[in-house]
């Protein structure tokens, strides 16, 4: 490495997909330019049968990916019916079963892109050494876990606390390398309207509908003197139910906060179909984030 030349890495993030994705973005993303692609989940729509096809494509990528599972990944749709709709959860506990498998099968359709959860990943995209800490997987936001059943069996997660004690050992193993937060809803703490960045947009009431396990461990990298670069998630779709769109981006305390998720990611402008996801700079000092529709 030459004195005085910053190293850089180019990081492609990927908002929630919900099948939007196809050959030519593989296309895209191979023809180079980028040194990770981190998917913040939600690859599926509402059958696993689409999710498991897309992801199998996901494949055929070059570059290094990961991705975290959304709580439309690895759950079929009475699954995520119960988990949303008020009336219907007595039957969570019952439709989770089996989420293990859905999810083993996920993890092997994707092959070689890694799929993550509660987990630390020491990376060195583009010559930068980085910490990604990857939170709790198949987050719906708010103050409630979603898929508890599973995350009990998979990781011993009980509760909202347990989920925030599980990240902060995580953050605990980090070297001196600065942190990435990689998550699928992002975290609380950055505002409680409809409208702001994780806010929650589809209830009279708006409040902020961000991770508690997520602020906390961020917090608490904070707190023990490492470097939290970035954290990058989506599920809160950038356009609210009212139509108002959420920041798609925001910095605090010196890190920089990205919801990527623009649904449908594929859209036509002026007759030619576009593709959106982030392109996420990062250097040893700070990160930067430009929305692009290619
Ligand atoms: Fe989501």
């Amino acid at each position: 490495m030459n004195a005085g030349v910053t190293q850089a890495a180019t990081i492609g993030v990927i908002g929630d997909v919900h099948l939007f994705w196809d050959e030519a973005d593989i296309a895209f993303f191979n023809r180079g330019g980028y040194d990770l692609l981190l998917f913040v989940g939600d690859l599926a729509g509402y059958t696993q049968v689409r999710g498991l096809r897309l992801a199998r494509s996901l494949r055929k990528l070059d570059v290094p990916a990961m991705c975290i599972p959304g709580n439309h990944d690895g759950l079929h749709a009475f699954q995520l019916g119960a988990e949303i709709a008020p009336r219907a959860h007595r039957f969570r506990d019952a439709f989770c079963r089996g989420q293990a498998r859905r999810c083993h099968s996920l993890d092997r359709a994707l092959g070689h892109v890694d799929m993550v959860a509660y987990s630390r990943r020491r990376v060195v995209p583009g010559g930068v050494p980085l910490n990604i800490v990857v939170g709790r997987p198949h987050s719906i936001g708010g103050r409630r876990l979603a898929c508890i059943r599973y995350l009990r069996g998979a990781f011993g997660v009980r509760s909202m606390e347990d989920s925030a004690v599980l990240l902060k050992s995580l953050v605990d193993q980090c070297d001196d390398a600065p942190i990435l937060f990689l998550a699928h809803n992002g975290p609380s703490g950055l505002g409680d309207r409809a409208s702001s960045i994780w806010g929650c947009d589809f209830r009279r009431k708006e409040e902020d509908w961000g991770d508690r396990d997520l602020e906390e461990a961020i917090r608490h990298a904070r707190d023990s003197g490492r470097r939290v670069l970035a954290t990058v998630a989506g599920h809160m779709h950038r356009r609210t139910k009212s139509g108002k769109l959420r920041p798609g981006q925001v910095q605090k305390d010196g890190t920089l906060y990205v919801n990527a998720a623009e649904v449908p990611r594929h859209r036509k402008v002026n007759g030619t179909k576009r593709r959106h996801h982030v392109r996420l700079t990062v250097t040893n000092d700070g990160a930067s984030a430009q929305d692009c529709w290619v």
